[in-house]
């Protein structure tokens, strides 16, 4: 890692603040959340400033709890602005809740960045070649909007497939330029949320789940109606089953969508869900909540979760795109190296 230093934040900054198209004398709300690295939050500012924006940077207690209404006074301030950005820490993850959508629904873009530290900044934001994922995110699109189904394979015995219904590609190409947008960096997952009583099958996750962490031991689940109706395996699965059943929520074990991890940047797993479901090479399968825009789905749940597996091989209408973990796709091979 070369040395950090203010230049270096700074550049790192501007690239952030072109991914969200800020333009001169626009507002911009920079949100934080300790422990979220102010050396991040303090070189933002600056950009925007050098850019002839007008940064505003707030600093509200540490929430550690997930879907918690941000304060009313800083809620005020979200809707009022062009732009904003959220340097909290992804426990205080807060975009399930409705002053959140108040925000967006209220022409303020969005680009986030939770957890993110000066480290991140750099290797994650001002190293990464946005183009290929870019790239990755557009040919996707075009692939899956044509499609009508989907089907997962892989060695560890995933078979599962689900109707698509024309539900909208969720792209997370990190780069927001109209009110409302909502995007985040590091930029990574392309997904879908098919119907949701299509899904049939089994799913085997070998390489991470939320809140478990990285997995030793495959933890599987069997899938009917779009239902969870059994999760098996060791301690891993164990520890899976206990959170679903805390959520006190049927619908948690609703399936509720899928997404490729596209981002070569991301080398190795970290354990951090919004992290480690971008990494190129993994596929990730969700659970709950998945009425969002992005997904137009039909799921309300007391939460949401992920799974990630390694080496699927993903079908549309039975042409493989993705075959053990890689991209096979020819507009999109050449972008990539086997992760
Ligand atoms: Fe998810």
């Amino acid at each position: 890692m070369s040395e950090i230093n203010s230049d270096l934040m700074l550049r790192a900054s501007f690239k952030y603040l072109d991914r969200m198209s800020l333009k001169r004398d626009e507002t911009l709300l920079i949100i934080t959340e300790p422990p979220t690295d102010r050396r991040v939050a303090q070189a933002l500012f600056d950009a925007a400033l050098q850019k002839g924006a007008q940064p505003i940077l707030s600093m509200t207690p540490y929430r550690g709890e997930h879907n918690m209404d941000p304060a009313p006074t800083l809620v005020a301030a979200m809707k009022a602005a062009d732009a904003a950005i959220t340097l909290i820490p992804y426990e205080s993850a807060d975009f399930y809740t409705r002053p959140f959508l108040e925000m967006l629904q209220s022409g303020t873009r969005m680009l986030g960045f939770l957890s993110g530290t000066a480290e991140s900044l750099i290797s994650l934001i001002y190293k990464h070649d946005f183009l290929i994922t870019d790239r990755i995110c557009e040919i996707l699109e075009e692939v899956i909007s044509k499609a009508k189904t989907i089907r997962i394979i892989s060695p560890k015995g995933t078979e599962i497939q689900a109707d698509l219904g024309g539900r909208p590609v969720q792209l997370n190409p990190g780069r927001v330029s109209l009110p409302g947008d909502e995007g985040y960096l590091p930029p990574g997952v392309v997904g879908q949320a098919p119907l949701e009583e299509s899904w049939a099958g089994k799913i085997v996750f070998d390489a991470f789940a939320y809140p478990v962490g990285v997995l030793r031991n495959p933890i599987t689940l069997e899938v009917k109606e779009g239902w969870v109706t059994d999760i098996s395996g060791g301690r891993e699965a164990d520890r899976f089953k206990e959170w679903f059943e805390s959520r006190k929520d049927p619908n948690i074990y609703r399936t509720c969508h899928y997404g490729f991890g596209i981002n070569p940047s991301l080398k190795r797993l970290s354990g951090l869900k919004f992290l480690d479901e971008r990494m190129y090479g993994l596929f990730d399968i969700g659970f709950g909540t998945n009425d969002l825009p992005c997904f137009q789905g039909q799921i309300r749940a007391n939460g949401h979760t992920d799974g990630l597996m390694t080496e699927a091989s993903v079908f549309y209408d039975d042409v493989c795109i993705f075959e053990k973990g890689e991209f096979i796709h020819p507009g999109i091979q050449p972008y990539l190296k086997p992760a």
